[in-house]
């Protein structure tokens, strides 16, 4: 695992795009990226837009899968992750909507809808580069305390401390829906990158449990442990917790130049 500390939110959204980058540049332009919701991966959307305008990256080839979608909300729902993804992912990096895919949360056969989605991952050839955010209880994607590490793409109950963090994109509580499709985290495990981003005070407890806990369905992100590349991008805030806070700061400023990230 390596960890990345950086200083700040813009900071941590440059370096994380700055991977997605790398790995997108060694791939070629039919990379495949896994790609989260939520407040975490904004600033890197931004950072990736940046270098797309920049002429030094283009994803008009790539596809993207997300992570998850919440059930029973209907396509174009203001807050459903078809929406989210259309207006932070799709339309600003100039990605071929056709190519674009998010789990039916709307499907009439949601079980079948989570067995195409994991159909439709293995015909795009695998995720290169997964794109993740942390839940204040350790969730990735929507795999909630307890869920099997090596689970697939399936409908999950959401926690209601997922709900509450959530409920600032909806009208309230009430509206926040109980259920979703998720990627498993097996699924996610499958990703041949994965790259976290966390940011902010409230996930520093996340942080270090899925950074230096032990490896438990209690903290699904710890899961990432037994990932051979992956790498863990957070601001000061995120990281106050770590124990070795230091150790991560000096090695990644000692690291060989064949190692570091390309300046985004
Ligand atoms: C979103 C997702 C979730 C979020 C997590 C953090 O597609 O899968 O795991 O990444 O809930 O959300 P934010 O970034 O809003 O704090």
């Amino acid at each position: 695992m390596d960890v990345i500390i950086c200083s700040d939110q813009d900071q941590a959204g440059a370096r994380t795009a700055a991977k997605v980058a790398q790995v997108a540049r060694q791939v070629g332009p039919r990379v495949v990226i896994g790609v989260a919701t939520g407040s975490s991966p904004l600033q890197a959307y931004s950072a990736l837009a940046g270098l797309i305008a920049a002429g030094r990256l283009d994803l008009g080839q790539a596809s993207a899968f997300a992570l998850d979608e919440y059930v029973g909300l209907p396509w174009g729902h203001p807050q459903s992750y078809h929406e989210a993804i259309r207006q932070t992912v799709t339309e600003p990096l100039g990605l071929d909507p056709t190519r674009v895919q998010v789990p039916n949360g709307f499907a009439p056969d949601l079980a079948q809808a989570a067995r195409d989605y994991e159909h439709a991952i293995v015909d795009a050839g695998g995720v290169d580069i997964q794109i993740l955010g942390v839940g204040s209880n350790g969730h990735i994607g929507f795999n909630e305390p307890t869920s099997s590490l090596s689970s697939r793409t399936r409908i999950k109950t959401l926690t209601e401390q997922t709900r509450i963090d959530n409920q600032r994109f909806f009208g309230g509580l009430e509206e926040v829906p109980r259920h979703c499709l998720t990627q498993g985290l097996g699924t996610i495990m499958d990703a041949r990158h994965v790259v976290l981003v966390a940011t902010g005070g409230h996930k520093a407890r996340a942080v270090k449990a899925i950074v230096e806990g032990p490896i438990t369905a209690m903290w699904p992100g710890s899961v990432l442990q037994l990932h051979r590349q992956a790498t863990i991008v957070v601001d000061e805030a995120a990281a106050a917790d770590l124990e070795l806070a230091a150790y991560y700061r000096k090695m990644y400023d000692n690291l060989p130049d064949w190692q570091r990230l390309p300046l985004a």
